[in-house]
This record gives structure tokens, C-alpha cells and sequence, in this order.
């Protein structure tokens, strides 16, 4: 069923690789410097004779000249389900503070239908390759400085795992992950952890709804959820997503979407025929006035997408790429041309034909199954991961709006931040998602956000690696267990864009400073001013 999707218009408008970008001869002394604690494996407390087949060593990935450290990787089973596994990469880390408090976070990405291993490459793992960079580097903002983290491609037709797509919902999404992780905390014997559970994108309806049935098992040996993280999610229908937030959006980005005045004069008409801007008078206020409709001003009951003629999203941005045929996608409206180099991108330079993933070597070295063609993102049509490409919580329903209340409830710790750049998944519409919440008790945030989201001294003597903006770099704000952030400077891809603030945001999540707006220092060395 041909469907428009988030992804299929990142697909759709997917561009080749223009031009090759020499990046920065690489800096030594960042790599003296950079934090490396290789543990002895055989210390470890996550090797026994289960994981023992899972070990990667750290020292033997290809075309990365330095040692990843201790991790492991491979395939584990859905359940009893020989035939469906998902595949993860599992970090140990590097921080006492992780054992001590027996903690593990999970990281899903988005999509539907893109690898996790994915981003561990490119925004939050150990060895970093983002694009237009030579070669991988090791990653100071790296998540498993701070705690244990494992990368998981799921679900079922995702990355590196293996069976038939089967699910049809939200719910199959996350029985197919309770199934996996019963196997991972018996394989890893991290029964008793701290769960968190953390993502991006359409992370936003994997992570609640996994969260919320991991819950729902009552079972602390296995579904400890002690919190959970998204930015840039999608979390409600996408009109509310695309179509009502784009006129602001459009206003707002006015210095890098300089439309011309017969289209910014369509854009405002179509804005106020389907009531766009003035479902944001109504219900994007603190505190709110009263719950949203279920059926969006624009909207085709039908589909749940905009009507053609209250399609806007769609019209800004085919009018955008004209403009600026280098618009990444649209991950950050910033962006322009040459499209970079990217090594896991789906358009390479001949010079580099295979996405990383699918190297053999790199599938050997990381007990990745030799015979499966890993892509960064499935094609939604031609293999998708739900049946049909429709997934009934989202394109039947409000998205995952029905279960985030309760994980907010149950855990008093819960994220939604969002990067102000991106123009795939609007910041608004999360805000508006927020508004037409309710938990303990309470529709919606009672006050706008406006603290500061404040990012502790950087040293950014080497701007060719793992350079990051500090100081107050966007807004913050928590009420009841929930707080939200909005990065000025990022996109969609926040912890490439800010790696700061995500590494900061799982600082705020594992409860190890007070909040967003916490002068304190990171809690690990940055090699900077900031210690
Ligand atoms: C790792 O630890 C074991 C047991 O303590 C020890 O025998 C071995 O020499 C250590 N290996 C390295 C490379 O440090
Ligand atoms: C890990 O890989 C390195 C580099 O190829 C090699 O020298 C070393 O022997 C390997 N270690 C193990 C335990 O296989
Ligand atoms: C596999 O089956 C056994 C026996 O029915 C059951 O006890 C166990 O919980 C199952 N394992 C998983 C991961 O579902
Ligand atoms: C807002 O919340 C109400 C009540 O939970 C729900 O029925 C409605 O579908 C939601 N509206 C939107 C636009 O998501
Ligand atoms: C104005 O922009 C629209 C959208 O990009 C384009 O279709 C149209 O041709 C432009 N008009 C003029 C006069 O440039
Ligand atoms: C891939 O290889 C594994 C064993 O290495 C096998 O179990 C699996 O069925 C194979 N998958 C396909 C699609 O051939
Ligand atoms: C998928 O589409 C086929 C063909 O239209 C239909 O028979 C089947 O019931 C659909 N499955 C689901 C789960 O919607």
C-alpha cells in the first residue's frame, strides 16, 4: 500500500552524493587524549560462558585504527523464536558509577525500519564516522562513558536481524522486544538492572510503547524501567506532526527559506483555509485550555494525513528543495550543498561503493550475519517492517499518545526533547503532544518553557573531531516527572548535531545531575575547562 510516510519522503528525496568533502587531516593529540579505558575482558562482569560468543574484539574492526574497547555483538532470538532475532551491539561501560547502580540503556532508532547500529556510528557510539569525515574516530561524547548501553535493530526486518516482518502495531513491536530482551538480560546476566529506554524519531512510538509494556510485566528481574528518552519523536498523527506546525516553522526559518512573495502568500492562504495557525492559538498555550480533537483541522479521517489541498508540509518542502536541492532530507533546515560523503548513507562515491555495515569484514568482526544486506533505512515499500507498511497505532490512531502518560506516571522520569532545526518531525508538534497529555492528573505543561538548557564548558581546541557547543544552547523545562528541552542548534540527528546536550540529557536521565538548567560540571572527564 503505497502510503506517504516520514521516511518514504526521506527516501523519495534521498540525493546523490555530489562531491567528495576532504575533510581535516585527523589531530593526534585529540587521539592522546581522547578517554580510552579498555577493560580485561575477562574481569568483566557481563562475560560468562553464555556471552563468551558474543565478544568483539575491540581491537580488530575495519578500517578503525584504534581499540573500541570491550563489547559485545550478535543475534539473539525473539523469545523461544529461532527464526526471528534481533541483532544488537552491547558496550559495557567504562563508569564504575554504571555497575555500581546496575544500569543498562537501550537505544532505538527511528524510521520505521533504520539500524540502530546505524547511529551508533554516527551520533551516540564509541567509534564515530559521520559524514564527510576520512576516517572513524573514538567518540568523547560516547554514551557508555556514562553507563551501559546496547544498540538494538529492531524490529523484526530492521538492520542486521533476521525473519519475516509480522508486526502490525506498536504492541507486536514491543512483545517482539520484551521476547529479545529476555534473552539478553538472561545472556548478559543483568537481571535486577535499571532499564532505561531511549530514542529517536519514530523512537518516539517504539520507546513509550515498549516502555509501557515492559511495565505492564510487574517484573523487576527483567523490565526494571527507570526512565526513558526521545528527542525529535513522533508521538501523534502527522498532520499534527507536518502540516499544522509548517507555517511557523516556515516563519521562524524565513533567512534559509526565503520563498518568494507568490508562495509565502500560498503558503499563508492554504495556513489559514485548513486553520493551521490557529489550532497553535488555540491549543499550543500553558497551560492548556482543554484536550485536542481526535480529527485535525486538514485532516482525512480516512487516511489520518492532511487532505491534498491541506497538504502544506508536503508543498513547503518540494518548494524548499528547489531552493536548496542539498536540504538533507530534511533532517536540518540548515543544510545545504555539497551533500557529504556518508559511509552508511544509501548513496556512496564509487571510491566507496558498500555502506560500512555491509562490508564483510565489518559484518565478521561484529557476529553480524554474513548472508543479510544491511541499509541504514529500509525502503518502506519495497520491505517494510510492519505488514503492509502500516502500522495500526499510527495510522489508525493517535499515535502513542495512549501509553506515554502512564510511563511518565509510573517512572517520574521522562524526556521528550526536540532539535529546533529539524523540518522532518516539527519541534511544535511535540509541545503540542505534551499539551494534550495528561498525567498524574494534570492535562499538559502549566508553564511555557523557557529555563535554560544550559551545557557545562567544553575544551574545543580541536574542531575537527568531537567539537561541541556550551553555554546556553535552547530551553528546558520539567513539570511532574516530565521534562522537555529544545536544542537551538540541532536538527533531527541531535547527538550528531549536539552531542553535548544528548550526553548531557542521558546525564539527566541516569539522575546523575539535578536538571537541564544544573550548572554542574559533566560528570566525566571532558579533558577541558569543565573540570
Ligand atoms: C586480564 O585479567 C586476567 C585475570 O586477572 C589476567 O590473568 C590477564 O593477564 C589480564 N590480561 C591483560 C591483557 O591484562
Ligand atoms: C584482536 O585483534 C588484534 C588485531 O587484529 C589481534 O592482534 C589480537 O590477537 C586479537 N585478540 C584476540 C583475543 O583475538
Ligand atoms: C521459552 O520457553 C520456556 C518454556 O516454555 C519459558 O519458560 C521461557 O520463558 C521462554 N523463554 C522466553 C525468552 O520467552
Ligand atoms: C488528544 O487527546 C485526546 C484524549 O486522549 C485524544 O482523544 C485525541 O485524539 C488527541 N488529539 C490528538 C490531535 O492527538
Ligand atoms: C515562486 O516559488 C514557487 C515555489 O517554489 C514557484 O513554483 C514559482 O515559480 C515561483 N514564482 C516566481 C515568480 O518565481
Ligand atoms: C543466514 O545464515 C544463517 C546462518 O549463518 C542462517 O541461519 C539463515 O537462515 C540465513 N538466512 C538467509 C536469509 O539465508
Ligand atoms: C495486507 O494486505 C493484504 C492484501 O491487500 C491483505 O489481504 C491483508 O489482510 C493485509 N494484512 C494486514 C495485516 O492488514
Amino acid at each position: 500500500m503505497m502510503r506517504w510516510s516520514l521516511v518514504s519522503l526521506v527516501l523519495a528525496l534521498a540525493v546523490p552524493v555530489l562531491g567528495y568533502h576532504k575533510p581535516r587531516p585527523l589531530n593526534a593529540r585529540y587521539r592522546r587524549q581522547a578517554p580510552t579505558s579498555v577493560k580485561n575482558q575477562t574481569q568483566s562482569p557481563f562475560l560468562n560462558e553464555r556471552s563468551t560468543d558474543f565478544a568483539v574484539n575491540g581491537s580488530a574492526i575495519p578500517l578503525v585504527d584504534f581499540d573500541v574497547g570491550e563489547s559485545y555483538a550478535g543475534l539473539l532470538p525473539i523469545g523461544n523464536d529461532t527464526n526471528s532475532q534481533l541483532y544488537f551491539w552491547f558496550f559495557p561501560s567504562t563508569n564504575p558509577a554504571a555497575q555500581e547502580n546496575k544500569e543498562i540503556l537501550i537505544y532505538l532508532t527511528g524510521g520505521p525500519g533504520c539500524s540502530s547500529t546505524g547511529e551508533l556510528l554516527q551520533q551516540n557510539g564509541p567509534l564515530l564516522w559521520q559524514p564527510g569525515t576520512f576516517q572513524p574516530v573514538q567518540n568523547k561524547w560516547s554514551w557508555h562513558r556514562l553507563t551501559n548501553v546496547v544498540w538494538v535493530d529492531q524490529p523484526v526486518g530492521t538492520g542486521f536481524s533476521q525473519g519475516t516482518p509480522t508486526a502490525t502495531s506498536e504492541e507486536d513491536v514491543a512483545q517482539q522486544f520484551l521476547g529479545f530482551w529476555q534473552n539478553f538480560v538472561d545472556t548478559f546476566a543483568v537481571q535486577g538492572y535499571k532499564v532505561y529506554v531511549t530514542g529517536s524519531s519514530y523512537g518516539g512510538m517504539y520507546a513509550p510503547f515498549i516502555s509501557s509494556a515492559m511495565l505492564d510485566r510487574n517484573d523487576a528481574r527483567y523490565f526494571d524501567v527507570s526512565g526513558m528518552a526521545i528527542w525529535d519523536g513522533l508521538y501523534s498523527k502527522i498532520p499534527l506532526t507536518e502540516d499544522i506546525p509548517v507555517a511557523a516553522f516556515v516563519d521562524k526559518f524565513k533567512s534559509v527559506l526565503p520563498f518568494n512573495d507568490t508562495f509565502t502568500a500560498a503558503i499563508k492562504a492554504i495556513d489559514a483555509q485548513c486553520g493551521y495557525t490557529a489550532y497553535l492559538d488555540e491549543y499550543l498555550v500553558f497551560p492548556p485550555r482543554g484536550p485536542q480533537p481526535s480529527t485535525l483541522p486538514g485532516e482525512d479521517p480516512a487516511t489520518n494525513l492532511a487532505r491534498p489541498e491541506c497538504a502544506l508540509y508536503l508543498a513547503v518542502f518540494l518548494a524548499a528543495t528547489e531552493l536548496n536541492p542539498c536540504l538533507n532530507k530534511a533532517f536540518d533546515v540548515t543544510s545545504h550543498c555539497p551533500v557529504l560523503f556518508d559511509p552508511i548513507g544509501t548513496t556512496l562515491p564509487t571510491a566507496f561503493p558498500t555502506p560500512y555495515f555491509d562490508l564483510p569484514a565489518v559484518k565478521a568482526a561484529i557476529n553480524a550475519p554474513a548472508n543479510t544486506t544491511w541499509v541504514f533505512c529500509q525502503n518502506p515499500f519495497t520491505n517494510p517492517v510492519f505488514v503492509n507498511n502500516t502500522d495500526r497505532s499510527l495510522n489508525a490512531g493517535p499515535g502513542s499518545q495512549p501509553v506515554l502518560p502512564g510511563v511518565i506516571d509510573r517512572t517520574g522520569n521522562v524526556i521528550l526533547g526536540h532539535g529546533e532545526r529539524d523540518f522532518l518531525v516539527l519541534p511544535d508538534a511535540t509541545l503540542l503532544t505534551i499539551q494534550n497529555l495528561t498525567w498524574r492528573g494534570v492535562l499538559g505543561f502549566q508553564q511555557r518553557p523557557e529555563a535554560p538548557l544550559l551545557i557545562p564548558a567544553v575544551d574545543n581546541a580541536n574542531v575537527g573531531t568531537a567539537a561541541a557547543g556550551f553555554g546556553v544552547v535552547g530551553s528546558s523545562h520539567a513539570e511532574r516527572g516530565l521534562t522537555w528541552f529544545g536544542a537551538a542548534m540541532a536538527g533531527h540527528l541531535v547527538a550528531q548535531d549536539q552531542p553535548a546536550v544528548a550526553f548531557r540529557m542521558v546525564e539527566v536521565l541516569l539522575g546523575r545531575v539535578e536538571g537541564f538548567e544544573s550548572v554542574e560540571p559533566f560528570t566525566v572527564d571532558m579533558g577541558g575547562g569543565d573540570s
